[in-house]
């Protein structure tokens, strides 16, 4: 188990991790949230002793990692997928790695089975693509076998095959009681792997749940309701006590009342329902509801016929197209100044 204690990173003015308590346990896989420039990577890196706390410690399995007597067979990490020498094959790169750490040199050629990677074993690894990378760098994370893995948005770069894979691969991890903490962007692909959330926002503790409560608290549920007798339905809830808010596309939606309370009352008036569907937020509303105080890179929306460059100084998102300029949001913005910027 990793356990943090009050952990702080400050870089000159910024604080970038603002005294952190959280414990990531085994035999699940914990998601690591938080919006750009949050604190994560600085967070991972502390627990690797790549970068040195301000306050507070980390320790894993009850010690500090440098006290670790085999860093890679305790803790395996994939924090930057680049960070290897590109003239450096895949194989020879974790046999490098495996030599170093006293792993047997067969470990190498199971972990690139493992990750898809032996046909291109021989290949430079500075010729890969992105996805082939975090893959080379996820084969350098289970090298030594660890029973703590960390991953740093793993899944970037990754063709849908390899986002499936790398969620079957940390389930499974987690399921041979192994501790697994992985950060990533993508909400819906958190909400299919990950049983618990820590969710930071500019270096603090916002959340430390498992994902259904987190969902639960950050986010409303309601029942939604259709039906051609409108009226009559509104008058068999307003009898039974239960407010319902109409919406513009004629719905009803009733929060506090369960979907089969309401079916019951409904089939006793002989209402003909076209619709009864519990509806639950998303990871990501849910998301963006608890963390919107504390995004600092905000892209600004687009401005009619306004100033369509990039907000200066905002992170690109991962998925932002390459040229760095934010996505159009509506039609044709952006395509002004392209035009402009070719001509
Ligand atoms: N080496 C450094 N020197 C100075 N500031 C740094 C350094 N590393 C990180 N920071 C700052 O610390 C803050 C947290 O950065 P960090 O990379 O940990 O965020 P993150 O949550 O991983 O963000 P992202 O989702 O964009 O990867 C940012 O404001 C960043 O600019
Ligand atoms: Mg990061």
């Amino acid at each position: 188990m990793i356990e943090l204690q009050g952990l702080t990173k400050r870089y000159g003015e910024k604080l970038a991790v603002d005294g952190l308590t959280c414990t990531v346990r085994p035999g699940i896989v914990t998601g690591f949230l938080g919006p750009n420039g949050a604190g994560k990577s600085t967070t991972m890196r502390m627990m690797l002793d790549l970068d040195r706390p301000t306050h507070g410690t980390v320790l894993i399995d009850g010690q500090h990692y440098r006290q670790l007597k085999d860093p890679l067979r305790t803790v395996g990490a994939l924090l930057d997928a680049k960070a290897m020498h590109g003239g450096r094959s895949a194989y020879n790169h974790l046999l490098c790695l495996a030599q170093s750490n006293g792993i047997p040199r067969a470990r190498v050629r199971e972990v690139l089975d493992t990750v898809g990677l032996t046909a291109v074993a021989k290949k430079r690894s500075k010729g890969f693509s992105l996805g082939m990378g975090q893959r080379l760098g996820i084969a350098g994370a289970l090298l030594g076998d660890p029973q703590i893995l960390m991953f740093d948005e793993p899944v970037n770069g990754l063709d849908p095959e390899g986002i499936h894979w790398i969620r079957n691969l940390m389930k499974n991890l987690a399921a041979q009681g192994r501790t697994v903490f992985v950060s990533s962007h993508l909400m819906s692909e958190m909400a299919l792997t990950a049983d618990h959330l820590i969710v930071i926002g500019q270096g603090r503790l916002l959340a430390d749940t498992s994902m259904a409560d987190f969902i639960r608290q950050n986010s409303r549920s309601y029942v939604r309701l259709r039906s051609p007798e409108i009226e009559r339905l509104l008058d068999v809830l307003a009898g039974a006590g239960i407010t319902a808010v109409t919406t513009e596309d004629g719905h009803l939606e009733v929060d506090g009342t369960e979907s089969a309370q309401l079916g019951e009352l409904a089939a006793r008036h002989k209402l003909v329902l076209h619709e009864l569907s519990p509806q639950q937020a998303s990871l990501e509303e849910a998301f963006m509801q608890l963390t919107a105080e504390s995004v600092e890179y905000h892209a600004h929306s687009a401005p009619p016929g306004g100033d369509p460059r990039p907000v200066a100084g905002a992170d690109a998102p991962p998925d932002a197209p390459p040229d760095g300029g934010a996505a159009p949001p509506g039609g044709g913005w952006g395509a002004d100044w392209r035009k402009k910027k070719g001509s």
